[in-house]
């Protein structure tokens, strides 16, 4: 909760303070240098939840290593939650022992030996959601063991946070990162609860918009959704992303076998499309082509990491169809045409629409198929078949 300006705070003060806030951006990136573009690894959870080890942690670095996934801008290998399992005497965190024989230290040394990063999860409250120890009251010793142990990332999760305010819980940590040192990707997952948008940009580099993420289209059970209803929940978040801080729409499920490759190949464009973190989820040791395919796509990656760093925004939704519009570098724009529905539409994106002058002759590329279509003037109309995407680059 903001507190309210002193109530005999000088007329000339309040003047000064308005002028600062109408003159500052909204939300301040968090000052610690990284993910100036959209951060890009994998994380244990979607796949393998609690059933994570060493054997899993190095397998996986090896498969991104010799997949491609690696060089595809994929860096930070995230073990979730159930790598710890209790505290020691003096308060230490301690790894499981039967699944981390050799300790958290020698696996972040394998994987950074593979050129990759290295992840971590734990949660502001006592207990993570998984019920392990948190670290409410072990930040500072925490985030310490984390730098010894060469740790790069941490996700930071908010189950069993009692009545503590997310705003202080997070400042806490965030704070004793940078003490610690190392600089470390901060990852608020307190799942939008607090509407993170609106304070954490100073907070942490990323911060999760919504409930858990879950393999399907557009399901909804507790605090699962479907990522269509996720992507719903992304329209008007745009004006918080940008550089170091960015909304997450939650980690990807490409590949887990819950849609089909096309419902897949529109989950990541619109991730794409939204400038998200691109946080795979599936089995990277155990890819079909044409999911290895999707994930690795350097044209709707370099839609994700342009350098403006710009998250794209809705421009239409008109019964079952979307128009999706990204600003990229150069004047150009990505677009999304997609379509809910259940079978082929006919959907239609005008330059207007897109923020350019309507009568411009425009070059059109479509992503996916590879393919430059030509020029167009004043927009362009695809067939888009059911719970499918055509993602364009227009340009002048
Ligand atoms: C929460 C998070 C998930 C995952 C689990 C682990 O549900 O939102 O992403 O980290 O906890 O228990």
């Amino acid at each position: 909760m903001k507190k309210p300006l002193h109530q005999f705070a000088s007329f000339g003060w309040m003047v000064c303070v308005g002028m600062l806030l109408a003159t500052s951006p909204r939300v301040v990136a968090l000052d610690n240098g990284l993910t100036l573009t959209p951060p890009m690894g994998w994380n244990s959870w979607n796949k393998f939840g609690c059933d994570v080890s060493e054997d899993l942690i190095k397998s996986t670095a090896d498969a991104m290593v010799s997949n491609g996934v690696k060089d595809a801008g994929y860096q930070y290998v995230i073990i979730d939650d159930c790598w710890q399992v209790s505290r020691d005497s003096t308060g230490n965190i301690v790894a499981d022992p039967k699944r981390f024989p050799s300790g958290i230290k020698a696996l972040a040394d394998y994987v950074h030996a593979k050129g990759l990063k290295f992840g971590l999860y734990s949660c502001a409250g006592t207990n993570t959601c998984a019920g392990r120890p948190g670290s409410r009251g072990h930040e500072s010793q925490d985030a310490l063991q984390y730098a010894a142990w060469g740790v790069d990332y941490l996700k930071y999760d908010w189950c069993n946070h009692g009545d503590e305010s997310a705003e202080v819980a997070y400042g806490t940590m965030r704070d004793a990162l940078k003490h610690a040192g190392r600089p470390v990707v901060f990852s608020i997952c307190e799942w939008g609860n607090n509407k993170p948008w609106l304070w954490a940009g100073n907070v942490g580099n990323l911060w999760r918009t919504t409930g858990d993420i879950h393999d399907c289209w557009d399901c909804k059970e507790h605090y699962w959704l479907g990522w269509t209803r996720i992507l719903d929940q992304q329209d008007g978040l745009e004006s918080f992303a940008g550089p170091g801080h960015w909304n997450d729409p939650d980690m990807l499920e490409v590949g887990n076998g819950g849609m089909s490759t096309t419902e897949y190949k529109s989950h990541f464009t619109l991730w794409c499309i939204l400038a998200a973190p691109l946080i795979a989820g599936n089995d990277m040791r155990n890819m079909p082509p044409e999911i290895k395919d999707i994930l690795t796509d350097g044209e709707l990656i370099a839609v994700d990491q342009d350098s403006l760093g710009l998250q794209g925004r809705r421009v239409r939704k008109n019964g079952n169809q979307d128009v999706w519009m990204k600003r990229l570098h150069g004047d150009s724009r990505a677009v999304a045409l997609l379509n809910r529905g259940s079978s082929d539409e006919r959907i239609i994106v005008s330059w207007e629409e897109l923020g350019y002058p309507g009568p411009l002759y425009l070059s059109v590329r479509d992503l996916w198929a590879k393919n430059n279509l030509g020029k167009f003037a004043g927009g362009f109309t695809a067939s888009v078949p059911s719970h499918s995407v055509v993602a364009l680059k227009v340009s002048p």
